[in-house]
């Protein structure tokens, strides 16, 4: 199985933080945002993946390339821990890179994999989202889609204020946290959403999808979107994910992963812990 993360957006609600860095290098308490959704492709078995960049994402590829005067440099100053680090981060991976050439949206994006993809079943990542749970977000995705052999994406409930942000899923529960999608739009307005389900960045999806971003016009903001494409797939499952979603291209989600990551780090942990408690009194 091989992973698709998208990662060309121009991370507009986002500036003026992305205007000259990419919203997926912004680092969510010590490491760039990518870098977590590349470790949950590798911790979910997939070692093929292709980032889609656009203008200005080059540090990506930097990051995840080796740096010979760095590694030279910790290796020289005694550096090891920071050196196994930096050697582990280039070394993680087969990771591949093709640009997508204007702005036209998630479902155009993904459009850029059909030739690396190559006919088979693959794994999508945003590259602006986060997911943390004891099991891979992904693993279990690849685990339903291997039960029933079909599309499987995640989902989370959304409190309503949100839902105009998001996709939309109407479905029946077909097993614990498992629902059959019956239809899914694309951003609705509180009345036209179906349920409270959202779509939240993860997918496994069948190689068909390719054939339907052909199909779809472009829809919400003009863009062609997965969703419409996603709509006319024959079979595709939602898992209501039960750990912790950060959609780091919002200021507050963003602070709010670093500030939950940080607040679990045994180094930092306790003082943050403390600063906190100070400021809020
Ligand atoms: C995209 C998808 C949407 C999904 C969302 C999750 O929207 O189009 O279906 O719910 O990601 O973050 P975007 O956030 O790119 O507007």
């Amino acid at each position: 199985m091989k992973a698709v993360i998208p990662a060309a957006g121009l991370g507009t609600r986002f500036l003026p933080a992305t205007k000259a860095q990419p919203k997926e290098m912004l680092p969510v308490f010590n490491k760039p945002t990518i870098q977590y959704v590349v470790e949950e492709a590798v911790a979910s078995g997939i070692d093929d993946i292709l980032i889609i960049t656009g203008k200005g994402k080059r540090s990506i590829e930097d990051h995840f390339d080796r740096s010979f005067e760095l590694e030279f440099f910790l290796k020289n100053s005694g550096k090891i821990d920071h050196l196994v680090e930096i050697e582990a981060i280039s070394n993680m991976a087969d990771i591949y890179y093709v640009r997508q050439k204007e702005q036209k949206g998630l479902g155009d994006a993904i459009r850029c994999a059909k030739k690396h993809v190559d006919g088979d079943p693959f794994a999508v990542l945003l590259g602006d989202t986060i997911t943390q749970n004891s099991t891979p977000c992904t693993q279990r995705l690849l685990e339903i889609h291997e039960k029933y052999q079909s599309s499987a994406i995640a989902i989370e409930r959304v409190p309503r204020e949100k839902i105009e942000r998001y996709g939309i899923i109407k479905g029946h529960e077909v097993e614990k946290s498992v629902y059959h999608i019956e239809d899914m739009v694309e951003k609705p307005s509180l009345n036209e959403a179906p349920s409270d389900l959202a779509i939240t960045g993860r997918y496994i999806l069948q190689p068909e999808i390719f054939d339907h971003l052909e199909q779809v016009s472009p829809g919400v903001g003009g863009e062609i979107q997965l969703t419409d494409a996603m709509r006319l797939l024959d079979d595709i499952y939602g898992y209501v994910f039960p750990g912790r979603i950060y959609d780091i291209g919002t200021t507050v989600e963003w602070l709010k992963s670093s500030l939950d990551m940080a607040l679990e780090d045994p180094q930092v942990g306790h003082e943050l812990r403390e600063y906190l408690k100070k400021i809020i009194q």
